[in-house]
């Protein structure tokens, strides 16, 4: 199903252009938090269209970027023509054991089968000494367009439209799904930060729409919803956005993340 929808040009296209806005704010944390500096050697693990890659590169790292969608891939070369981009599965890297200084993973973490099986392979990728950052959206259980929509989709979905069996969504933004998972995998100096990323809206409908052309979860359970189920959806959002941040005509629409920090031993 990931590998579906982040290959659909249309699903890739309008994650880069809209909901990407928010994880783009979450840059710059990502890249201070895997150390990256001038001659860092980098590898940006589920790039998509190279916005942490160029995040990397703009502070004098040397990256090879990686993602499994030839679309993503195909935007993140046009974006960054200095980063090395090549197409893989971030659970089976082929890159050699200590061959990097710095990992990143920007929302990445969440959409692969195994989250266990990619920390381990980016422990072997590492240097000792070497740093990995990831970030995930915050839970529900925090003022979220994330909450929101899944909230919405829960309430007044079909009921039998449902995600195969995979991590949730934010499990790694939990400290303790996330470290233990790092020291089993051989990291240490754990920390976790949380980011207060935001969409600006004109449309307090704009954080559905978001999820279900931009995203591969979203979109799974959003675009194959019944006309009028669709539309409830969308009200719902709608209504939550306009209770919990006032009646516009312009919307700051949190929808925070958590960067986690690791050092390889
Ligand atoms: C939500 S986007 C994140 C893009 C970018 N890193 C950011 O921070 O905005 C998730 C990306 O992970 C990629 N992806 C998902 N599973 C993958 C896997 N197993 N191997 C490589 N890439 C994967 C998707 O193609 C997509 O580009």
């Amino acid at each position: 199903m990931e590998r579906r929808e982040w290959t659909n040009a249309n699903v890739a296209q309008s994650y880069a252009n809209v909901f990407a806005k928010a994880a783009d704010m979450v840059v710059p944390h990502l890249v201070e938090a895997a150390g990256a500096g001038e001659g860092t050697i980098a590898l940006d693990l589920c790039c998509g269209h190279g916005n942490v890659t160029a995040g990397l590169v703009k502070v004098g790292a040397q990256v090879t970027g990686l993602d499994f969608s030839p679309a993503m891939l195909d935007m993140a070369r046009a974006a960054v023509p200095e980063a090395r981009l090549v197409q893989g599965d971030a659970m089976a890297l082929d890159f050699a054991d200590a061959s990097f200084d710095a990992v990143t993973i920007g929302f990445g973490l969440p959409h692969v089968p195994d989250p266990p099986r990619v920390v381990f392979e980016v422990r072997r990728v590492l240097r000792p000494g070497g740093r990995l950052a990831f970030s995930v959206w915050c839970g529900p259980e925090v003022d979220t367009a994330l909450g929101y929509v899944f909230g919405a989709i829960a309430r007044l979905g079909v009921p039998d439209i449902a995600l195969p069996p995979g991590p949730g969504a934010n499990d790694y933004a939990d400290p303790a799904i996330a470290f233990p998972v790092l020291q089993a995998a051989g990291f240490a100096d754990f920390s976790q930060t949380v980011i207060a990323s935001s969409w600006q809206v004109s449309d307090p409908g704009a954080p559905y729409d978001y999820f279900r052309d931009g995203t591969a979860r979203g979109g799974a359970l959003l675009r194959s919803q019944p006309p009028e189920n669709a539309a409830a959806i969308r009200a719902d959002v709608v209504a939550t956005v306009l209770e919990k941040h006032g009646k516009g005509p312009e919307w700051r629409v949190p929808i925070p993340a958590v960067v986690t920090a690791a050092v390889a031993i």
